[in-house]
């Protein structure tokens, strides 16, 4: 147990943001005094505020510093209390607070505080709503994503498991034994549903190329004695036999409402080519294990890319030989580190990338799944971590605080006038090029803040030099060049929907993300950009699922029950002659809200699989209940 204990809890105030009071107790046997509190908070304390019982002596970004009044001494047992109006915004649920705590003490030393959730003064946290029904099925087949077509006759009993026929060749041998393995690994307790060898009750899979189905399509065709896989490629093979594992798997677990087909033929293949899953791990740092199994899950739902958002402000998470400083400094935070706590790290320095190791670990088991792994790199903004790391990026004569964009460090982006910015960055590609063998690198693009480089004199001569007017066209420059950098290295650009600002890049092989709100997507299609839709209202995880105070999650784009990501249709109001520029669908999992493994299994799951469901069935094939009755019985992290 801790020394010391924070409690925090918000009242709203009539014509602001409201006040947070926080209670520190000293739980130790000594009185505390010359200390200061430091805590990260999701909710920040604006520069204008008013303290009461406390001042703020320092805050970067989401880390608070306050220190006691002269002289106060907490007594063993006793505590300070302190209150702080004047927020940066209104929290809305219990996420919203601490994130860590610590003290420091008189003599240096750290020391850790405990803390919980924010409480909202004065009223009940109360239950927390049902979020996912019963469910009921018109068919009794646990797939999920549902199939573009099936029609099939249940048996009674479903098979003791499937095993391929004799003579099946050593390359369907293999697919067997890989989704073998992957069944093992997200259900370690359940019967295996397949086997390499005849077994006495099982189904023999007889494996058949069909040249004439496209790419990740399959057939299986259900005779009473045998199952007949038909495929075309690795991809049709993986999903043919993950459904087969996904049938068994609802069979055994729920025989009232499931069973195994007899007699039939599904035929299915995926909707959108782009059926991708986002993973922050700048601001929380998931281990190497927990990312493979997210990308077991994603394969278990047959999402075929892994966005991996490997840098932001808060930290930059991939190792680069030439620049050692960038994980050395920038993936490390500690209260006497370059970088302070932020979201969850605390008293203890914390440190966390991934090396280049396990970077090839990583992707050459998302390859084996046939998920595709596409790195970001999120410049020109939101690189607070790197410029940190490396002072060579900085302009040293713009101003300090040019431009100050919330929550994140003054003068965030990387400078477009400073040509090391280009050389520092050629060399990260040429390192990423030997990691990721995908076609795409995602270069981020989002969220330059209004106002960034115009106090930058080097910017100022290269506006000149460029007719460029203003921010928007600076990133313009800058991202046009990045691009050019790919496209020499032979890799597609990809980006959140900003790239598009101030000119945006050649069309030809970019990407861009859609993720303000979906009408951006539209935009972004007329204007001759292939776009992908992620919009925070439906696609973002981390987003509350219910109103409630007690509901945890982000609160920007409001709240988004299961049912309404399930519901969502992406393509809405696109019209019709600009389909074939929409590639497919994303959810994000940004990392800010999830300090714990709970929350993370509350707020992603089931709505990965509701996005899964919406990348793979055509929309007129989609049913909630449907749904909810297998979703239950998916594997979480
Ligand atoms: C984003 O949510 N800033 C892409």
């Amino acid at each position: 147990m801790a020394d010391y204990r924070l409690e925090a809890s918000w009242s709203p105030v009539e014509g602001s943001f409201g006040r947070f009071t926080f209670t520190l107790f000293n739980l130790s046997a000594e009185p505390l005094s010359g200390f200061t509190l430091a805590c990260t908070s999701l909710t920040r304390v604006a520069d204008e505020h008013v303290a009461e019982g406390a001042t703020l002596k320092r805050r970067v970004a989401n880390f608070h510093e306050y220190s006691p009044p002269e002289g106060l001494i907490v007594k063993p047992g006793g505590s300070w209390r302190f209150t702080m109006e004047g927020l940066t915004n209104g929290p809305k649920h219990v996420t919203a607070g601490i994130k860590s705590a610590y003290l420091t003490l008189g003599d240096g030393r750290h020391a850790p505080v405990s803390f919980g959730d924010l409480m909202l003064d004065g009223m009940e946290q109360g239950a927390l709503p049902e979020l996912l029904p019963k469910g009921e099925v018109s068919e009794p087949y646990s797939l999920l994503p549902w199939p573009l077509h099936q029609a099939l006759r249940p048996g009674d009993m479903p098979p003791i498991a499937l095993y391929p026929a004799a003579g099946t060749s050593a390359k369907n041998t293999r697919a067997v034994a890989k989704v073998l393995a992957l069944y093992q690994r997200l259900f370690p307790d359940d019967d295996v549903p397949f086997a390499l060898q005849p077994v006495e009750g099982g189904r023999q899979i007889r494996f058949k190329g069909e040249s004439s189905i496209m790419d990740a399509a399959y057939e299986l065709r259900f005779t009473g004695k045998e199952i007949i896989l038909g495929t075309d490629d690795a991809s049709g093979l993986l999903y043919g036999l993950i459904s087969l594992a996904q049938l068994l798997h609802g069979a055994r677990h729920e025989p009232e409402t499931f069973q195994f087909p007899v007699f039939g033929t599904i035929a299915d293949q995926p909707r959108y080519e782009w059926r991708g899953c986002h993973l922050d791990v700048s601001r929380h740092f998931y281990p190497v294990a927990d990312v493979k199994r997210l990308i077991d899950i994603l394969a278990w739902n047959k999402l075929n890319i892994f966005h991996w958002h490997l840098t932001d402000d808060e930290a930059w998470r991939l190792e680069i030989k030439a620049y050692p400083e960038l994980t050395k400094i920038g993936a490390k935070h500690g209260p006497d580190e370059v970088l302070l706590p932020q979201f969850g790290d605390g008293a203890e320095p914390r440190s966390g990338f991934y090396s280049q190791d396990d970077v090839r670990e990583i992707v050459a088991h998302a390859g084996m799944l046939r998920v595709d792994v596409v790195p970001e790199i999120d410049i020109p903004g939101h690189s607070t971590a790197a410029l940190l790391s490396l002072p060579q990026l900085v302009e040293r004569q713009e101003a300090p605080g040019g431009y100050h964009p919330e929550p994140n460090n003054p003068n965030n982006a990387l400078n477009p006038a400073v040509e090391f910015t280009y050389e520092f960055l050629g060399k990260v590609f040429d390192e990423m090029l030997q990691l990721f063998p995908s076609q795409y690198i995602h270069i981020g693009g989002d969220e330059v803040p209004h106002g960034s480089w115009l106090a930058s004199p080097l910017c100022k001569m290269l506006m000149e030099r460029e007719k460029l007017a203003g921010t928007a066209e600076l990133q313009s420059y800058f991202l046009r060049r990045i691009k050019a950098m790919l496209v020499e290295r032979g890799k597609k650009l990809v980006g959140w929907n900003e790239v598009s600002h101030g000119g945006g890049v050649d069309r030809d092989g970019t990407l861009l993300m859609a993720w303000e709100k979906p009408e951006v997507g539209i935009e972004l299609a007329g204007e001759g950009y292939d776009i992908v839709m992620t919009p925070g209202q439906a696609y973002y995880l981390d987003m509350a699922q219910a109103e409630d105070w007690g509901e945890p999650g982000a609160g920007w784009a409001g709240f988004t029950p299961p049912e309404k990501t399930y519901s969502y249709e992406a393509e809405g109001e696109l019209p019709e002659e600009l389909r074939e520029r929409m590639r497919g669908i994303q959810a994000c999992i940004w990392g800010e809200n999830f300090a714990s493994r709970s929350y993370f299994n509350r707020l992603v799951f089931p709505r990965l699989s509701a996005v899964a469901e919406a990348a793979w069935t055509p929309f007129l094939r989609k049913d909630w209940l449907r749904f909810a009755a297998i979703v239950r019985m998916w594997p979480t992290l």
